[in-house]
């Protein structure tokens, strides 16, 4: 195990010989740019500097589904301080509409209630907005729709989920293994829209330059994202240009959870308003409404989830149905049920996804899409077959434990499930654990524990590479154009610099986010330490092959990764297990998380102090998604009504207890050469189910569907030994 709370940056001491005692990687080193951000010397997107900005604000549709058919702008127009109003009869043309969501103000079709159908550019933020409520338009509305029902008529079969995973897979005889089967639990699970709410809205600071000379860039874009080479690759196209044409930089992210991991619409349109300002530059920054609408959210859920097992708890069969939404406008189609495929071992298993199509904003990534809500399914499911079957809920996932991976086949690379089980049992004080729920009372509350086991995927992506350039005085500079989201990417990539070319940390300068350096893949998939050091190692290796280890000053070398042929060949995940105790009052249904556990297994970890800063982030917004948050959607107009921080609860302080994040002490010998994997995503996993489930055991209540507000708990049942005698039975 590894303590969480090792020191700061401290200088590595070498050896007679010269080579360093103290290897970076490991060390706890203090985020570099730490200081700049607590005393607001870091620049933001929309606070780029540059010579008198232009400011922009957005039109929505108010309908979910027809045509304008006319807007007049001649009232907006005339307020002072406004520029001019582009719409779809005057904003310049994209070589491209293939992508409805990026086609802004091309075409005159309404595909969602909240879709941008103008844009005011005006000297003044409160002109702009002011002109934005003054822009009159009128509409030919068709019939829409936007309930999220299971069972929509038009439901139908993607060909791959997110990123290319098959829909359905199909092994042994799942039929027979629910007629041959001791005991099934057969229940139907739900998790609602939810919204990544980054602190730092979506925004941009944007220049268009007409007369950009040959090679020079022609747009220009501070932007908030996760992935700079990621923006020039969708939006060169979109504008006709090259990708050198187009410069991104974002050397600061106030988070993303995803959202920020694609371009969204309002990067377009910015792009379109630079284009007619006669190169003033123009600031966009999406209102906290607007994200409700324009960035991206999770899916909904309606699972259902068929466990067949013997007497004994050992599963004979897994079924895993999906059915989650896309908009009618452009397909994602998140990956609910891929977890499903290797978690516990069952000779018959079917997983499904059945998208809903429906008039509604485009849904994207959310902190592990798929894994969090299908985990939260399988977990509670495996709960209740503890329960069924009366064996302790740690002791049935051990005895599930399969010994290959149980679809593929394939060898897994270092799965270490069952530690991660017992290690958190031991911490967490399982073993003095009362299987009978209800069974502990204090005062007005009762009191529960729940586990639950999480997992996430082993990714890296291909096509990063570094450059490594020599400076003086026996420094280096690293440069890679990777995203810092508030992750600590910028100090870890350092520390696997210093290391790759064996000097102290003080000794090399990393540059990130900035698309002029190498490519670099997304901030995203928990692959950003794996891809990026894996380039920044492997041209390291590289230079020194090039130019040894007393470089000449300005001698450099760009490379990428060495491959991996354990990529494909082993089934590659990261596993963890997350325990929570909680209480439910008796009178008022209210839950309050009063402990939670994480432990996790995740390969190397090369910052303790950042790591633990994911991992904690990540089981607070899974403890979070098991509390509170829910966008609720009104399908009569079909946009989100609790579109605000008000209304869409996320956690805060008073709703946190001290967490608890630990991870086994490992090296994985399969995956990089830094024998990491990825720690952004899987804490989110299995955190709400983990609430689900000790819920149940506080309360006899099995509550399949998340949030679990107080109300699911106003019928506390009389039955509970807990409460036989005591006033709040009466109520039942
Ligand atoms: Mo993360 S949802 O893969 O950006």
């Amino acid at each position: 195990m590894s303590s969480h709370d090792t020191g700061s940056t401290r200088p590595a001491p070498t050896t007679d010989s010269g080579a360093l005692e103290v290897a970076a990687i490991g060390q706890g080193t203090r985020r570099i740019e730490g200081r700049l951000k607590v005393t607001g010397d870091a620049t933001y997107a929309y606070e780029a500097d540059v010579e008198r900005p232009l400011y922009l604000h957005l039109v929505q549709s108010t309908i979910a589904k027809g045509t304008v058919t006319g807007i007049d702008s001649t009232t907006a127009r005339a307020l002072e301080g406004v520029v001019a109003v582009l719409d779809h009869t005057n904003a310049p043309r994209l070589e491209s509409t293939e992508d409805a969501e990026y086609a802004a103000l091309q075409g005159d079709s309404v595909g969602f209630r909240g879709q941008v159908i103008a844009v005011v550019i005006a000297e003044s933020v409160e002109a702009a907005r002011e002109g934005a409520l003054l822009v009159e338009v009128t509409y030919d509305e068709q019939e829409h729709r936007a309930d999220f029902v299971a069972d929509d008529p038009e439901l139908y079969k993607p060909e791959k989920v997110n990123p290319a995973f098959p829909t359905d897979s199909n092994v042994g005889r799942m039929d027979r293994a629910l007629e041959n089967a001791d005991v099934v639990v057969d229940q139907t699970y739900r998790t609602p829209f939810e919204h990544n709410s980054p602190m730092e809205p979506h925004a941009l600071t944007a220049r268009w330059d007409h007369e950009a000379a040959e090679g020079e860039p022609v747009l220009f874009m501070h932007a908030s994202t996760q992935a700079v080479h990621g923006v020039v690759k969708t939006l060169a196209p979109l504008f006709g240009l090259d990708a050198t044409q187009v410069h991104v930089v974002s050397p600061f992210v106030g988070g993303g959870f995803g959202s920020k991991g694609l371009p969204h619409v309002h990067d377009v349109v910015a792009a379109l308003a630079a284009q007619t300002t006669g190169g003033r530059p123009v600031r966009l920054a999406l209102t906290r409404q607007q994200l409700f609408a324009l960035a991206g959210y999770r899916t909904a859920t309606i699972q259902r989830f068929q466990l067949a097992a013997d007497s004994t708890g050992r599963l004979v069969g897994i079924n895993h149905e999906v059915i989650e939404q896309t908009s009618a406008i452009k397909e994602f189609a998140e990956q609910t049920a891929i977890a499903t495929r290797h978690m516990y071992a069952a000779p018959n298993r079917h997983t499904s996804h059945r998208l809903a199509p429906l008039d509604v904003a485009v849904p994207s990534w959310m902190r592990a899409p798929g894994e969090m809500p299908g985990m939260f399914a399988h977990e509670v499911a495996m709960d209740e077959l503890a329960e069924a079957v009366g064996v302790d809920p740690v002791e049935l996932r051990i005895l599930n434990e399969p010994e290959t991976d149980p679809e593929t086949g394939q060898e897994f690379g270092h799965r270490k499930l069952v530690e991660c089980l017992r290690e958190g049992a031991s911490r967490f004080g399982w073993a003095d654990r009362d299987l009978r729920p209800g069974a502990t009372r204090d005062g007005d509350w009762l009191v529960g524990t729940g586990v639950a086991a999480a997992t996430y995927p082993y990714y890296q992506q291909p096509g990063n590479r570094a450059t490594i350039r020599a400076l003086e005085g026996g420094r280096y500079a690293v440069e890679i154009g990777a995203a810092d989201i508030g992750t600590g990417a910028l100090t870890v990539l350092s520390q696997i610099s210093a290391d790759a070319l064996g000097v102290r940390l003080g000794d090399v300068e990393v540059a990130i986010a900035d698309s002029r350096l190498p490519v670099a893949t997304v901030a995203g998939g928990s692959a950003g330490t794996a891809s990026w050091g894996s380039a920044i190692v492997g041209a390291s290796r590289a230079f020194r092959e090039e130019h040894g280890t007393s470089p000449s000053v300005g001698d450099e070398t760009t490379a990428g990764p060495a491959g991996n042929p354990n990529m494909g060949k082993y089934s590659l995940h990261s596993f963890g297990a997350q325990f929570v105790e909680l209480r439910v009052n008796i009178w008022t249904g209210e839950l309050r998380v009063a402990r939670a556990l994480g432990v996790f297994s995740a390969g190397r970890i090369i910052n303790p102090v950042t790591a633990r800063s994911q991992l904690i982030g990540g089981m607070t917004m899974g403890l979070s998604t098991g509390l509170f948050e829910e966008s609720v959607r009104d399908p009569r107009f079909g946009h989100i009504v609790t579109q605000d921080l008000a209304s869409y609860h996320v956690a805060s302080h008073a709703d946190i207890p001290e967490i608890e994040a630990v991870w086994l002490d490992e090296t994985d010998p399969l995956t990089n050469p830094m024998g990491s994997r990825g720690i952004g995503e899987i804490g989110i996993v299995g955190a709400a189910a983990a609430v689900a489930n000790a819920a149940w055991h506080a309360t006899g209540v099995r509550v399949r569907d998340i949030p679990l507000t107080a109300d699911k708990f106003l019928d506390l049942s009389p039955e509970l030994p807990a409460l036989k005698g005591h006033p709040a039975a009466a109520f039942a």
